[in-house]
């Protein structure tokens, strides 16, 4: 978590730029912001708890202005919620840094530095990088990058870093380890940032860092660059393709609302690929026919909503592709005993492509000797691509509001564009069912569409919830963990506390807790198990909950005594799981709105979580 930029800008001020980027960053950690720059004397520094916009309004009070400086934005992990704690930290009057990441042997380097005479202001983990370079820097008469390459040597853990001088004002350092850093270059204005939105107001030409480069920066580009050998390296200079309307909020109150409503978009955009070039396993990756004719099951590995668009997908690649899929939680998976099978595909599912226990529990099948790996990411050359055998990027644009929305139902379509590939490689698709399943994919964003307009019925049910404590949801089948997302949202936005059960299961602990107060969500679309999901709702009705049911338009629910129902449009068969998440998602952002929660920033919570 955390985010960080930088900037050298000859002919600017750099204030404008770091407060602009963090702002963009904030959806990383969103706790304490700092930044610092060189103001032609010496470092200064401001630092607030709270929103960037305080930092920023600080910033300006106080007149800050220099042509090199660095930012911050805070997901606390070591140390609490301070001023002391937040970046940038500085050590000595002369060195500052700021660091995405965990040095996990922090309390070794604070000790052997505090030996040295270094004495530390903050609990955080980061400042033993700014008194660990400072001390080389002594050592070596004032070389950055030899201090910087010398004290990361010391460091075992993730760290993006960004480092000034205050008596080389003209150079930034940097390095990376782990977590995300590129560099982005202007004319005459060289930028650094944790992820491309901070910079492309400014410039879209961006390299991305790999893990062990460290180089030194200058306005007019990239002076030096080692890589983790310590021999010198290029990266490729791309140009960013990222629009800087999907950053902008619009017409919006909110991103989580923007990024509802730009689910039939960006569910088009994800589905091209197999629209344009059928479910061949080329749209996996070059080798993926031989990858996909090597395998004989899959495990997937993913966390948060990720996790859930794994657990819808088993159902899938189980019934149309009969290939027996596993789902685990990255980070339960990462820490057990697993009997490693080379012939089973680990599948890895990140909006972000950074989640720190998804690429570790990759990293650990790895280990293991599992050879093939697909990542369903939505975020380019992120980590966890970069480390995987085959990928498909969703196509959801960037998703800013921390709870994820977009890239879930895009997450879905390529699984299920996966689930059809591998039935069509098996001979059990044809090729008149596949046809078939492309016109379901072509007819999806419409059927997306009908159900945005039920957002006044869904809006009014929320205004229900939001004076709620609890909240049930219950689903069966495929629709189940579509539940478990309608949970998830609700608790991550509301603070309504919220859970959800397959329907079958209510009966062996849950319906204990229902009462007149307990609202209970039902995803009842017409599939093969309504019938049962109708005789689980007659046990809640009978102990007086207040039934909210989402089915579809031929399922005969009646209205009653607490029983609500909002009918979708259409039955749309095998894709009916990703139509049926919007109105958990409306419901839930109807919900936060009537409760005025932080919708886009909810408390406790980052977008991008790099930490265990
Ligand atoms: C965080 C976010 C969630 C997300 C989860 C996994 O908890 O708040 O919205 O689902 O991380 O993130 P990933 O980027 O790996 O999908």
């Amino acid at each position: 978590m955390c985010g960080i930029v930088g900037a050298i800008r000859a002919n600017h001020n750099v204030v404008d730029f770091l407060t602009d980027g963090l702002k963009r960053l904030e959806y990383r950690g969103y706790d304490s912001s700092g930044i610092a720059v060189f103001d032609g004397e010496k470092i200064k520094r401001v630092r607030r708890v709270g929103r960037v916009q305080l930092m920023e309004d600080a910033a300006k009070e106080k007149g800050l202005f220099g042509h090199i400086g660095i930012g911050h934005t805070r997901w606390a992990t070591h140390g609490g919620v301070t001023e002391p704690n937040a970046h940038p930290h500085i050590s000595g009057g002369l060195i500052a840094v700021v660091h995405n990441g965990i040095i996990e042997n922090f309390e070794d380097e604070r000790t052997r530095l505090q030996g040295l005479g270094y004495e530390f202001e903050s609990q955080t983990d980061t400042e033993v990088i700014a008194h660990s370079v400072k001390h080389e820097y002594s050592l070596n008469g004032g070389n950055l990058f030899e201090a910087v390459k010398s004290a990361t040597k010391n460091f075992h853990g993730a760290y993006a870093i960004a480092v000034i001088a205050q008596d080389n004002p003209d150079e930034m350092v940097v390095a990376r380890m782990g977590c995300p850093l590129l560099i982005a270059l202007g004319d005459n204005e060289t930028f650094i940032a944790s992820d491309v939105s901070a910079v492309i107001a400014f410039t879209r030409n961006i390299a991305y860092l790999e893990d062990g480069d460290i180089a030194v920066l200058r306005a007019g580009g990239i002076e030096k660059l080692i890589d983790k050998t310590g021999n010198p390296a290029q990266r490729k200079v791309k140009v960013s393709e990222l629009s800087l309307a999907s950053l902008e909020l619009g017409p919006y109150s909110h991103f989580m609302q923007k990024e509802i409503h730009e689910q039939p978009r960006a569910i088009a955009d994800t589905a091209e690929v197999f629209l344009d070039g059928g479910f061949e396993p080329e749209n996996f990756g070059k080798n993926a026919r031989e990858v996909f004719n090597d395998i004989d099951s899959i495990k997937i590995l993913a966390c948060g909503t990720s996790y859930y668009s794994a657990l819808t997908s088993k159902y899938w690649l189980e019934s149309i592709a009969k290939v027996p899929t596993d789902v685990e939680i990255a980070s339960e998976y990462r820490y057990r005993d697993v009997i490693a099978n080379p012939k089973q595909l680990i599948i890895t599912i990140s909006q972000s492509g950074e989640t720190l226990d998804t690429m570790e529990a990759l990293k650990y099948a790895q280990s293991l000797g599992h050879k093939h790996s697909l990542s369903i990411c939505n975020v380019m050359e992120s980590a966890l691509p970069r480390e995987s055998e085959l990928v498909l990027y969703t196509r959801a644009g960037a998703e800013i509001g921390v709870a994820s929305t977009k890239a879930f139902t895009t997450q879905l379509v390529v699984l299920f564009g996966l689930a059809v590939t591998l039935g069509k490689m098996r001979g059990l698709v044809s090729s008149g069912q596949a046809r078939a399943y492309l016109e379901e994919l072509r007819q999806l964003p419409g059927s997306i569409q009908h159900v945005m307009n039920l957002e006044p019925q869904i809006a009014a049910w929320a205004q229900k919830f939001a004076k709620k404590t609890s909240a049930l949801f219950l689903g069966r089948g495929i629709h189940y963990p579509i539940a478990l997302e309608g949970a998830l949202k609700l608790k991550e936005i509301t603070y309504i506390h919220a859970e959800a059960y397959p329907a079958g299961e209510l009966k062996h602990g849950p319906l204990a807790l229902v009462d007149e107060n307990m609202p209970v969500v039902v995803i009842a679309p017409n599939d093969s198990l309504l019938d049962k999901v109708k005789a689980n709702m007659q046990e809640v009705g009978a102990r007086g909950g207040e039934l909210f049911v989402f089915t579809d338009l031929d399922s005969h629910f009646n209205e009653g005594e607490g029983v609500h129902v909002i009918r979708t449009p259409r039955h749309v068969g095998v894709l009916s799981p990703i139509v049926h998440t919007i109105p958990v998602q409306l419901l839930s952002y109807h919900a936060a709105l009537a409760r005025g929660t932080d919708v886009d920033k909810p408390r406790n919570l980052a977008k991008s979580v790099t930490v265990e």
